[in-house]
């Protein structure tokens, strides 16, 4: 079965088609920049632009970078305040006339990996973490996920958010080395070993491709992969959303 898969992020607009049952990208790969502001209504029209580049007509899953309770976003992430209290699905429903599902987009990346990637037939608990314009966690025991685990907006010193000290956003903001910065993600992902004492972290997102960069930050107790479909793990997740 396809399905349009779109990974909303902070900066980007990701999608393509995605055969859900092989995870292939049946399609190629899409990106919109995410509009400045990000603000509901300007979000829906880039999303509508995305149906339009592929002319489709089916269903479409959706990644979205808040907490997603039942299609409502409870959170505003890295994206405008006036998101909380939206339904999502139905704000981009009635701009395309599609039927939309949509999850949080860290737990819809860990999705692809748990049915299809490195998180495959994994016991335990596997802990998917997104690096990109904030940081993303999705929490899976034995394949079910733990939906909306937040890890990256827990306070960390002086930070607001773990996510301004270590994400992608703050080594650009702050213009860190990877060295530099590896040492701040190895902190997030302690905290993360501390918290949960999970089996696998997966890691996807932008940064997942370029882990050799800051491999000494993966020497943790646990053991550390980057995700089998990289950044494409949010558009597959997203898709797989729909079928769920
Ligand atoms: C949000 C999360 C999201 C993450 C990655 C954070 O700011 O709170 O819900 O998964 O960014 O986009």
């Amino acid at each position: 079965m396809e399905i349009l898969g779109i990974d909303i992020g902070g900066t980007g607009i990701k999608g393509a088609i995605v055969n859900v049952e092989t995870g292939d990208l049946v399609s190629e790969r899409h990106r919109i920049p995410t509009p400045l502001g990000a603000k509901p209504k300007d979000v829906a029209t880039e999303v509508a632009k995305m149906v339009e580049h592929f002319n489709w007509k089916g269903k479409v899953g959706c990644g979205f970078p808040t907490i997603v309770s039942n299609g409502k976003a409870r959170s505003f992430g890295n994206i405008d305040k006036s998101w909380v209290g939206v339904q999502i699905d139905e704000l981009f429903s009635e701009k395309t006339g599609l039927e939309f599902f949509v999850a949080n987009d860290a737990d819809a990346a860990g999705l692809a990996e748990i049915k299809l990637g490195e998180g495959k037939g994994v016991p335990g608990v596997v802990i998917m973490i997104t690096i990109g314009t904030g940081l993303g966690s999705g929490v899976f025991v034995d394949g079910t996920l733990v939906p909306n685990v937040e890890l990256g907006t827990v306070p960390y010193k002086d930070y607001e958010r773990f996510e301004f000290y270590a994400s992608d956003a703050a080594r650009k903001r702050e213009d860190l080395s990877y060295r530099k910065w590896g040492k701040r993600f190895k902190k997030f992902l302690r905290f993360t070993e501390t918290t949960f004492s999970p089996d696998l972290i997966i890691l996807g997102g932008g940064a997942s491709k370029k882990t050799e960069k800051f491999k000494e930050a993966l020497e943790i107790d646990t053991p550390v992969k980057s995700a089998k479909y990289e950044n494409n793990a949010g558009i597959i997740g997203a898709a797989m959303t729909a079928v769920q």
